[in-house]
C-alpha cells in the first residue's frame, strides 16, 4: 500500500508515455498522491488533459511557468515527494540527468532534488545498447538512481529486444517496496542468492540447480519491512525481486568481491549455492575435441564468502546468517556448521529428493542459533522468508 506517500511523476517523450497513464492510475488507486510533470516531448505522446485527470491536479510543464512559480517554485516542487519517479524515462533525459544539464522543468527538478529517483528507461533497443547509454546508466547508478526494467520484447518501432518500458504493475511494485515502512527502515541488508558458474573455458562452466527461490524471497521480505537490500545474484532461474539494489556475478570470487564491496551491513544472509571448486585450469579458448584423449580439468577451493564475513576482524555485519542444506543428520550437521563458519544463524534444510525443496515452492527449516534449534513446520519458501525477515527484524530491534 502507498496511502499518504507522495510520488513525482515525470513523464518524458516516448511511446511508452501511454503506460504512464495506468500508472497514474495503479498509485492513485493504492492511496498515492501522485504529482505529475509532462516534459514538452511528453506532451507529443499524451495530452496535459489526460494527465492531469488521471492525477485529480495540475500537470506541471514548463520552468519559467509564473504562476505555478508563484504558488509552488521548482526547488520545492522537486523536494515534496517521498520518490521522483521518472516513467518513461527516454534516452535522452537520462543523458541529461548523467550530465546534470537542467535546460527545462524536467531536468532541473532532477538536478535539484533530494528525495530518492527511480527510473523507467524505455527507448528503442539500439539506443539502449549504445555505449552512450550505457556509460549513462553506469553514471547514475553509481549516483544511486534506482532503475526498473527496461524488459525485453516487441517494440513499437517493430525491432525486439531491450528497451521496452517496465509494465504499470512492475514500477508499482518498485515503488512500493523502495517506499515500505517497516522495522527494518534505514537497514542495510546484503542477501546472496542462486547459484554460481564456474567457467571451464569461454563457452562451458560448472553450474549447480540453485533456482534462487529462497534467495528472491529474503529479498522481497526484508524490503517490504523497509530494509535497504543489497541483493548479490549469481545467475539465476529466478529474476531478483523490485525495489532492491541488485548486483549481478557469475563466479564464486566475484561473489566475494561484489560482497566485500557492498559492506558495511546491518545483516548479512547467504543463500547463495556457491560452487566449491571452480576450474584453476579454465581455459580462455574453446577445449577441442582432440584425438590425444579427454581434457583434464584442475580444481581449487574457491573462498567461502559466509565464512570470510563470519570472522572479519572488524566491520562484521551484526547479524550473520547461512544456509546448511543437508541430506542427513540436518540438525547435527547444521550445528557443526555454524561452528566452524562462525556465523551467528543457520537455517538448516533437508534437501534429500524425496523432500522435493531442492527447486520447489517449499522448504522446511530448522533455525539454529544460540539458542539451540527450533524446527519450523513446512511452508512455502515465501513463508519462510517472512517468517526469517521479521525475526531479523526482531533481533537489530
Ligand atoms: O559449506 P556449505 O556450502 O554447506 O555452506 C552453506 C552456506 O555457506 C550457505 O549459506 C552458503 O551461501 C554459504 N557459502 C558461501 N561460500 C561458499 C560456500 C558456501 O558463502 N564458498
Amino acid at each position: 500500500m502507498l496511502a499518504g506517500k507522495h510520488i513525482l511523476l515525470i513523464i518524458g517523450g516516448g511511446i511508452a508515455a501511454f503506460k504512464s497513464l495506468d500508472l497514474i492510475r495503479r498509485l492513485r488507486e493504492r492511496g498515492a498522491e501522485v504529482t505529475p510533470v509532462l516534459t514538452a516531448a511528453g506532451s507529443e505522446f499524451v495530452t496535459p488533459l489526460s494527465v492531469s485527470a488521471l492525477a485529480g491536479k495540475p500537470v506541471f510543464q514548463a520552468l519559467f511557468d509564473l504562476n505555478d512559480e508563484a504558488e509552488m517554485g521548482h526547488i520545492q516542487l522537486s523536494r515534496v515527494a517521498d520518490l521522483v519517479v521518472v516513467a518513461p524515462a527516454t534516452a535522452d533525459l537520462m543523458a541529461k540527468m548523467a550530465q546534470g544539464l537542467a535546460n527545462d522543468l524536467a531536468s532541473t527538478l532532477l538536478l535539484a532534488t533530494d528525495t530518492p529517483v527511480l527510473i523507467a528507461p524505455a527507448m528503442n533497443v539500439r539506443m539502449w545498447q549504445h555505449p552512450a547509454t550505457q556509460r549513462n546508466i553506469e553514471t547514475l547508478m553509481a549516483d544511486g538512481i534506482g532503475m526498473v526494467g527496461p524488459n525485453a520484447g516487441d517494440m513499437a518501432c517493430g525491432e525486439f529486444g531491450p528497451g521496452r518500458m517496465a509494465e504499470p504493475l512492475e514500477i508499482v511494485a518498485n515503488i512500493e517496496a523502495r517506499l515500505a515502512d517497516g522495522p527494518l527502515r534505514g537497514k542495510r541488508i546484503l542477501v546472496t542468492s542462486g547459484p554460481t558458474h564456474e567457467p571451464i573455458d569461454p563457452v562451458r562452466y560448472i553450474a549447480n540447480r540453485s533456482s534462487g527461490a529462497q534467495g528472491a524471497a529474503l529479498g522481497r521480505a526484508l524490503a517490504a519491512l523497509g530494509a535497504h537490500v543489497v541483493f548479490v545474484t549469481g545467475p539465476a532461474d529466478v529474476p531478483p525481486p523490485e525495489g532492491v539494489e541488485v548486483i549481478r556475478v557469475q563466479t564464486a570470487l566475484q561473489m566475494l568481491e561484489a560482497v566485500q564491496g557492498a559492506l558495511p551491513a546491518d545483516a548479512a544472509i547467504f543463500a547463495a549455492a556457491v560452487a566449491d571448486w571452480r576450474v584453476s585450469s579454465a581455459s580462455d579458448r574453446k577445449l577441442k575435441k582432440s584425438k590425444d584423449g579427454l581434457p583434464e580439468l584442475s580444481f581449487a577451493e574457491n573462498p567461502d564468502i559466509l565464512k570470510t564475513v563470519s570472522r572479519m576482524p572488524e566491520g562484521r555485519p551484526g547479524l550473520v546468517i547461512g544456509f546448511a542444506a543437508e541430506t542427513n543428520d540436518v540438525v547435527d550437521n547444521a550445528t557443526a556448521k555454524r561452528a566452524r563458519k562462525g556465523c551467528d544463524w543457520i537455517l538448516a534444510n533437508d534437501v534429500s529428493p524425496e523432500t522435493g525443496i531442492m527447486g520447489g515452492d517449499e522448504n522446511a527449516v530448522t533455525l539454529i542459533s544460540d539458542a539451540g534449534a527450533e524446527v519450523w513446520q513446512r511452508m512455502g519458501k515465501d513463508a519462510v522468508a517472512r517468517k526469517l525477515a521479521a525475526r531479523i527484524a526482531q533481533a537489530l530491534g
